[in-house]
């Protein structure tokens, strides 16, 4: 088991993204309640500048060409969870996101991984799956199963492995949380978020961690790439914004914020557009 934790765990030289296809507009899954139009265009133009960002951060990025199939698809962190030189295919958790462990795993298996495939009745969307450099947090969503987090505990051995009660009406485990620097985990303002931190997180988790509150479960998620944190954007979050901006933590060296308005509107967030890999 590890203690201390690995200098390179959030040095990343890869990213995957993928683009986005004009069926999300109608058919992405939606939380119950969300039927705010997208606009693709707009949508097309925020994801631009994301991946544009992280081109500047990390170098590299493999881009899965959007399919019309999958509504959904520019969310590839579900069908994978990757941490250091393994990929852990996942079986994503809604039937309509099944298809797209097909092109990831392509993706995966180019970039020279070792790929392991989650089998039945696992299931996992990786947005439940926080890894903190010391070991992982898996959201025991409607989406993830505790067979899933067995085959995850598997494929990396060397971390320890903490299931986290999610319920129904929130999405994922990273709909309300992430890293924002090492050993600091940015926690979004619902009483089920603070719940989680306190009651199971502290409780249950092997290693100590020190939780930024923020005002908007999906403004606490944001990236810790390479030194710079990259958060929400005023529009459509602008008290977490403020919090980011007034953010003084040590450990990063720049921050900047990036606005995926029309993603959030299907429950995206900054995390889910990207697998990184270092
Ligand atoms: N729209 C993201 C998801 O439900 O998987």
């Amino acid at each position: 088991m590890i203690k201390f934790m690995a200098a390179n765990v959030f040095k990343y030289t890869k990213a995957i993204v993928s683009g986005i296809p004009n069926s999300l507009a109608a058919t992405a899954v939606r939380m119950d309640g969300s039927d705010e139009p997208v606009n693709l265009e707009k949508a097309r133009q925020q994801h631009k500048n994301y991946v544009q960002v992280l081109t500047e951060l990390v170098g590299e990025i493999h881009i899965i060409p959007a399919d019309e199939q999958f509504p959904d698809c520019v969310f590839v962190e579900d069908p994978v969870v990757v941490c250091g030189d393994t990929a852990l295919v996942t079986s994503p958790g809604h039937k309509s996101r099944g298809g797209e462990t097909v092109a990831m795993k392509e993706a995966v298996t180019k970039l020279g991984l070792n790929v392991v495939e989650m089998t039945e009745p696992g299931r996992m969307d990786g947005g439940d799956v926080l890894f903190t450099g010391r070991e992982f947090f898996v959201g025991q969503s409607a989406r993830t199963n505790e067979e899933g987090l067995k085959q995850l505990a598997a494929a990396f051995p060397s971390y320890p492995v903490t299931g986290v009660k999610v319920i129904d009406s929130c999405l994922h485990l990273k709909s309300m949380m992430s890293m924002v620097v090492p050993d600091n985990i940015s926690i979004g303002g619902t009483s089920q978020a603070a719940a989680v931190a306190k009651e199971i997180m502290e409780r249950d988790g092997h290693f100590k961690y020190n939780f930024l509150s923020v005002p908007d479960d999906f403004g606490a998620n944001c990236l810790f790439v390479n030194g710079t944190v990259v958060y929400v954007s005023k529009e459509p979050y602008p008290k977490s914004f403020e919090v980011f901006e007034k953010l003084s933590l040590p450990g990063f060296s720049e921050k900047i914020a990036v606005n995926i308005s029309e993603l959030h509107k299907v429950d995206g967030c900054l995390t889910c557009c990207s697998v990184l890999i270092n």
